[in-house]
């Protein structure tokens, strides 16, 4: 693994393309969201960072926590690797828990033999140290037969006096598989079984497998390898075995990757996933930085065409600033540009009424489009367009006749974060050459009578982003 220079942190916070409401470290790479938990009234996140430069490498587990998931603190390195072989090359992804009163940590060691290990850490006093455990790497393997292409990212819940536990991993020549532990202590672990197994159109490998209750059903969500692309479905779940309704994209766009679900005090399913940049590995070098968590979104169930949805967490509401509201008859062919601020930090809420037909937002900069988000209401289904991204998904909705179809996006410097009908996302990077430049605009393609259009558009303040004060001594 290349090490790569740690960079003045100075640099990334001038870099017109990094959010200011959005959770990202000071500087360098981070990757997946890791350990979520509400754990004595605070929110905790943890991520894949790479303190030596803005490039994947040398992967520790940063650490920040959240009263509101919207103002963040950041907090000292929760895992660094090594110095024992089982972890040298990095700590990957894993959970939190909370183990009678204690925080602890299951991550990934990334043995400097290459091999995948599941391993424990606990918070001492604080929960600004954490002590690896001495049994690490714990017992749990991968059974020889499978040949498994990897065995990381472990996920956990408690059924009556057990822990399960789920491996992301494959089976060669099935394809990609969650495999299922059981313990009493978190220490010793007992394989059972796959909780699932996919046929190989959903991937070789199965990284950050996820396994909630979803109303009467479950639902499974895995980062598919070699797609890099987030799939999940609803399904049965019986004696520590899944049945998958149909495997759905979650995000109709290719940056949002390796999310992570719990549940906080309020019981709400919640969702945060890794958005990827989508510039260059030197743009991200001149950056400094590269990565940033999602907004959280939580998860419900719905009947129809999506068996889930996803829509943003109502705490967002709190960043909202100055609002300016349109309202406008769209006739076929013609457009509006909303007036969304020059700071690249708004979010805008469009309610139109159900036509024949398709609605355009097209994000441009002096004219030249930066994304596109169709919605297509005839068929119920939205997806991005107009980039250089290879074709994205078609992601469905649901609408009662009775409703207008309601959008929402947020747009922060260089994230762009669209929900239709708080159902379905689409999330993309754009990196303009000047923000001030940046309009959104609607078209309407509808035949017959022109569909009202009534737009709130906001203001969106920059969220808190402060260190821990120092241990007491
Ligand atoms: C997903 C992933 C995980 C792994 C981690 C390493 O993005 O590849 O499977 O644990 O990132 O940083």
């Amino acid at each position: 693994m290349q090490r790569t220079p740690i960079k003045d942190s100075s640099q990334p916070l001038s870099d017109p393309h990094r959010p200011h409401y959005h959770f990202l470290p000071p500087a360098n790479w981070m990757n997946d969201p890791n350990g979520l938990i509400q754990w004595r009234g605070v929110y905790h996140l943890f991520y894949q960072y790479n303190p030596n430069g803005p490039l994947w490498g040398t992967i520790h587990w940063g650490h920040a926590t959240s009263v509101d998931l919207v103002n963040w603190q950041y907090h000292p390195l929760a895992l660094v690797p090594g110095p024992e072989g089982y972890d040298r090359d990095g700590c990957w992804s894993g959970c939190a828990v909370d183990d009678g009163g204690r925080l602890t940590l299951l991550y990934t060691g990334k043995g400097d033999d290459e091999r995948e290990n599941l391993c424990l850490a606990r918070a001492g006093q604080s929960f600004e140290a954490f002590e690896k455990h001495p049994a690490n790497p714990l017992n749990a393997r991968a059974p020889q037969a499978i040949e498994a292409p990897g065995f990381r990212d472990p996920f956990i819940w408690r059924e009556g006096d057990q822990w399960l536990l789920l491996l992301g991993s494959g089976i060669r020549d099935q394809g990609g598989a969650a495999l299922l532990y059981t313990s009493r202590d978190l220490l010793h672990w007992h394989y059972q079984h796959p909780l699932a197994v996919g046929d190989g159109s959903t991937g070789e490998m199965w990284e950050c497998p996820n396994f909630i209750p979803l109303g009467a059903r479950h639902l499974l969500i895995m980062s598919a390898l070699p797609q890099v692309t987030v799939l999940a479905s609803v399904g049965d779940y019986a004696d520590g075995r899944f049945t998958p309704d149909e495997w759905q994209r979650m995000d109709g766009g290719d940056a949002w990757y390796a999310p992570q679900v719990f549940f906080d005090s309020q019981q709400r399913p919640l969702v945060i996933g890794w958005i990827k940049e989508e510039r260059d590995d030197q743009a991200q070098q001149n950056a400094g930085w590269s990565g940033v968590m999602s907004l959280p979104r939580v998860l419900s169930a719905s009947q129809g065409a999506s068996p889930f949805s996803v829509a943003p967490i109502p705490e967002l509401t709190r960043l909202r600033a100055t609002e300016r509201a349109v309202v406008e008859r769209l006739a076929n062919d013609d457009s509006i540009t909303l007036p969304t601020n020059s700071q690249g930090q708004w979010e805008v809420e469009l309610l139109v009424d159900q036509a024949d037909g398709m609605f355009t937002l097209t994000l441009e900069e002096d004219g030249a489009t930066l994304t596109e988000v169709v919605v297509d209401l005839m068929q119920r289904r939205a997806h991005l367009a107009g980039s250089t991204e290879s074709a994205t998904a078609w992601m469905p909705f649901t609408l009662p006749a009775s409703d207008p179809l309601r959008i929402t996006c947020f747009f922060d410097h260089s994230v762009v974060e669209c929900f239709v009908q708080g159902q379905a996302s689409l999330t993309k990077r754009v990196y303009p050459r000047a923000l001030d430049a940046v309009r959104l605009r609607v078209t309407s393609s509808v035949a017959g009578t022109a569909p009202r259009l009534q737009a709130r558009v906001w203001d969106m303040r920059d969220a808190t982003f402060s260190e821990a004060p120092a241990p007491q001594r």
